[in-house]
């Protein structure tokens, strides 16, 4: 009777102890904006329009309030933004304190955004991501036309290295390619900065055996980009006839991917053979994984036929001695 108890009150006990670290768990999930900024009140003041899908306003000529739809494409999402590496910003940061009225003045909205640069440049604590050598390659890129520039593909609010921190490399393709596909598969974005023809890009790359896969296992800037070994992210896009479309390129010994995609990887896992083991198919390079069971049976058979001939000639030789 009294083991009984004693089991039951033990399962209650596990049960309550299992359900409170759960719900510290969800806490936990969500940290509050305010620990990492502190300035969510005064964002709040911009989000409670940007970061909701209708807004309202009070109309001072009519004496009433008025609630619409807030444009898409002008949706800050809070998540994202305090998740970002400028969650600490103010939106005046980076905004003009016109901004702060509404209707927003003609000034506020021609005004001249910062670029990276201009924070970043030449700046010792950024040193490791070479702002100064990316910035002349988008300089050199096809992209470098009138009204492109480095928050079309980072978005100032929600921007975040991917790559560099990135425990699950097929996650992070997928993010940038991603990246590139918000113009070159949504030609409504495209046609804002050009006028050329839209361009589908499933076609224009049918010469690429198993497409898919090969979108999901490198990224667009692998083909579409000068090897710089100076960055971690190659950011001078060459003009479509100099892409990459030799297959040897990666499918070989000495991938140009050691250069680019791998680049961490290589680095990290160069002894465990990672690189080997993802692109050096079997098929397309004959004996480029070395296997060391092989090696080793290899070395075995050539001691043992070694041997053979030498107690053979030596029979012989004591055979004709006789
Ligand atoms: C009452 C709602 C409201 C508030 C508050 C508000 N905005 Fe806006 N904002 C809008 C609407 C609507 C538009 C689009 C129409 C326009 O440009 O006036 C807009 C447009 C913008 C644009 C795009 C301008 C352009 O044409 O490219 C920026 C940038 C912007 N707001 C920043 C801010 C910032 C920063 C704050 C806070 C200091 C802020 N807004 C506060 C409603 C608001
Ligand atoms: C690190 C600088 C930076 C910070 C901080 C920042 N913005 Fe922006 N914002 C920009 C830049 C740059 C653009 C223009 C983007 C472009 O040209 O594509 C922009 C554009 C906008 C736009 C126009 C729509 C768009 O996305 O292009 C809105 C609305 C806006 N910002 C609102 C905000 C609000 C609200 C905050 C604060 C919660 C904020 N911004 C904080 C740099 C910043
Ligand atoms: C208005 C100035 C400003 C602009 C514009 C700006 N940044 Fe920053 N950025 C900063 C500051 C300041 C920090 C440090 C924030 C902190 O520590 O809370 C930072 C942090 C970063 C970091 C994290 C650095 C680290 O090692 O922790 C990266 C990466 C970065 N920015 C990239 C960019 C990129 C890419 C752009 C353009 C697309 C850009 N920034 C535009 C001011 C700026
Ligand atoms: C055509 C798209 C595109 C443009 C334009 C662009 N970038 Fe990038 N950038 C990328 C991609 C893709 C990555 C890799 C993203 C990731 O995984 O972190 C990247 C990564 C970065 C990184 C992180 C590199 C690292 O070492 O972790 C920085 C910093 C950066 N870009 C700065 C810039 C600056 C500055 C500009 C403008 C001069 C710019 N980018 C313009 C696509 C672009
Ligand atoms: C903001 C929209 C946008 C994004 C994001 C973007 N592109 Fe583009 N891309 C364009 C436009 C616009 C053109 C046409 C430029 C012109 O008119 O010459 C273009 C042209 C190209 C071309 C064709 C060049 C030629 O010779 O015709 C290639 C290749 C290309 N982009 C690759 C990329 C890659 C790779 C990425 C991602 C890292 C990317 N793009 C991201 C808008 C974009
Ligand atoms: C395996 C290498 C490779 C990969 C990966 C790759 N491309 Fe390409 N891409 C090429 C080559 C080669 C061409 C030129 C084809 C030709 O001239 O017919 C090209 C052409 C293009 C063009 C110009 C098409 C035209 O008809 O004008 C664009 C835009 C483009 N690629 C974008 C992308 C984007 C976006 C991605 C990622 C989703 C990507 N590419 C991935 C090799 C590649
Ligand atoms: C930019 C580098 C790159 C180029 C160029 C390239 N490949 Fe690949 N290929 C890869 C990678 C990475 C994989 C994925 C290996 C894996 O994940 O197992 C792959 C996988 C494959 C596969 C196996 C696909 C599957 O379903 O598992 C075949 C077949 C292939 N490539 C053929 C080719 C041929 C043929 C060409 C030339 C027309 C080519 N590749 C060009 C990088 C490349």
């Amino acid at each position: 009777m009294k083991t009984k108890k004693t089991v039951f009150s033990t399962i209650l006990l596990a049960l309550v102890v299992s359900i409170c670290a759960q719900s510290a768990d969800t806490l936990k999930i969500k940290p509050s904006f305010y620990e990492v900024s502190d300035y969510v009140d005064e964002n709040e003041n911009c989000l409670k329009c940007h970061g909701e899908t209708k807004y309202s306003y009070s109309d001072a000529d009519r004496g009433k309030t008025l609630t619409k739809i807030m444009y898409p494409d002008l949706i800050v999402d809070r998540d994202a933004y305090y998740d970002g590496v400028h969650r600490s910003f103010m939106c005046s940061d980076c905004h003009m304190g016109d901004f702060e009225e509404f209707p927003h003045s003609l000034d506020a909205r021609m005004e001249d955004n910062f670029a990276c640069i201009d924070c970043h440049g030449y700046d010792e604590t950024y040193a490791q991501y070479h702002f100064e050598v990316i910035d002349a390659e988008f300089a050199e890129s096809i992209h470098s036309i009138d009204g492109f520039s480095c928050w079309n593909c980072h978005d100032p609010h929600s921007y975040k290295p991917n790559m560099r921190d990135t425990e699950d490399i097929k996650e992070a393709i997928r993010f940038n390619n991603g990246m590139c596909l918000e113009c070159h598969n949504n030609f409504s974005n495209f046609m804002l900065l050009s006028d050329k023809d839209e361009i589908n890009v499933v076609e224009s790359h049918d010469w690429l055996p198993n497409q898919v896969a090969h979108f999901r296992s490198v990224r667009c800037i692998e083909c579409h980009t000068e090897i710089n070994d100076s960055i971690l992210v190659a950011h001078k896009i060459l003009p479509k006839k100099e892409a990459v479309q030799q297959c040897a390129e990666c499918h070989s010994r000495n991938s140009r991917l050691m250069h680019s995609l791998y680049k961490f990887q290589s680095q990290k896992d160069r002894k465990a053979g990672y690189v080997n083991s993802v692109i050096l198919n079997d098929t397309f390079v004959i004996g480029a994984n070395p296997s060391p069971l092989l090696d080793g049976i290899s070395v075995v058979v050539f001691i043992l036929s070694f041997l053979v001939i030498l107690f053979h000639t030596a029979l012989r030789i004591i055979k004709l001695r006789n």
